[in-house]
């Protein structure tokens, strides 16, 4: 990993037992082993929002040790948040399909920022046989990037690049210019000027006509449980974000110089997808 700090790790906690204890909140010890018996919640725990995380939901296959541990794991695999993941991926791919389908450039050039394990853009480049396209992927954890490298390299992609940087950071983007910026799963966790600064170098980046094509989170908790759960992870995990409507991104995207937005509900209606052109 870099000494840049990711995005996406917002637990600041460093032991979260001793902080239970410390805070007198003992009734919580054992969600916190029963957690750390799931594969997801062992990762959530460590690493929410990180690379990994996001592909074991994406796996949507139940492990953990004991048979409560897979019993937790398929809860938690199961939440609105996990869901959301879910559709937010086959959202993308699909409208990701549907732009590389009508572009008239002869050579397509795709950047996902962000990128994690890449399993949308691999997904949806696997089976494009085609069109000439050349896509990048850049993260700022390399462990993401060494796992995506290989797995494109897995399906045959030549096509496809992997590189480590900050997404904050236009002189580490490995193109200068781009037809569609993929931005998935990041926007959330930056404050409101870093996500304008990142919108902004998106904008730059891309070619005239050219599509950002990205998500926002919105708020997940509607009943008492969800309510509770979502306070648990702002208080141990640090998820204390931007949970911005679909109004309240339609409001940020209109202070930025692109055209064309449009907003939708991916399925289940957890996640809002933008697509943008410049
Ligand atoms: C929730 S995951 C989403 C991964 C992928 N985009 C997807 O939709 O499956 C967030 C990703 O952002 C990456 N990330 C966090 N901060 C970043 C930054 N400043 N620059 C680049 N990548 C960052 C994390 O390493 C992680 O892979």
């Amino acid at each position: 990993m870099t000494d840049r700090q990711l995005a996406s790790k917002t637990r600041k906690i460093e032991s979260l037992p001793m902080h239970l204890l410390k805070h007198g909140k003992v009734y919580l010890l054992p969600v916190y082993y029963m957690a750390k018996l799931s594969r997801v919640g062992s990762e959530l725990a460590l690493n929410q929002g990180s690379a990994e995380y996001q592909d074991l939901v994406y796996r949507n296959q139940p492990e953990g040790r004991l048979i409560v541990g897979k019993i937790f794991d398929k809860y938690l695999l199961n939440f609105p948040t996990a869901k959301g993941c879910r559709s937010r991926l086959a959202a993308t791919q699909e409208v990701l399909k549907q732009l590389i389908d009508s572009s008239t450039a002869k050579d397509i050039v795709l950047l996902d920022l962000g990128c994690g394990y890449a399993r949308g853009l691999i997904g949806t480049l696997a089976g494009i046989k085609d069109r000439h396209i050349t896509a990048y992927g850049m993260d700022l954890d390399e462990k993401a990037i060494e796992v995506a490298s290989a797995r494109a390299q897995e399906k045959g992609l030549t096509n496809l690049t992997f590189s480590v940087g900050d997404a904050l950071n236009l002189g580490d983007y490995p193109v200068q210019s781009a037809d569609i910026v993929i931005l998935n799963g990041l926007a959330q966790y930056l404050s409101s000027d870093g996500r304008m600064q990142l919108y902004h170098n998106v904008h730059s980046l891309l070619d005239e006509n050219g599509y950002l094509l990205t998500d926002y989170f919105c708020d997940w908790a509607k009943n008492p449980v969800q309510k509770w759960w979502k306070g648990i992870s702002e208080d141990f995990l640090g998820v204390k974000l931007d949970w911005l409507g679909k109004e309240a991104v339609e409001e940020m995207f209109s202070r930025l110089p692109f055209r064309d937005v449009k907003t939708w509900y991916s399925q289940g209606n957890f996640c809002l997808m933008v697509l943008a052109k410049k």
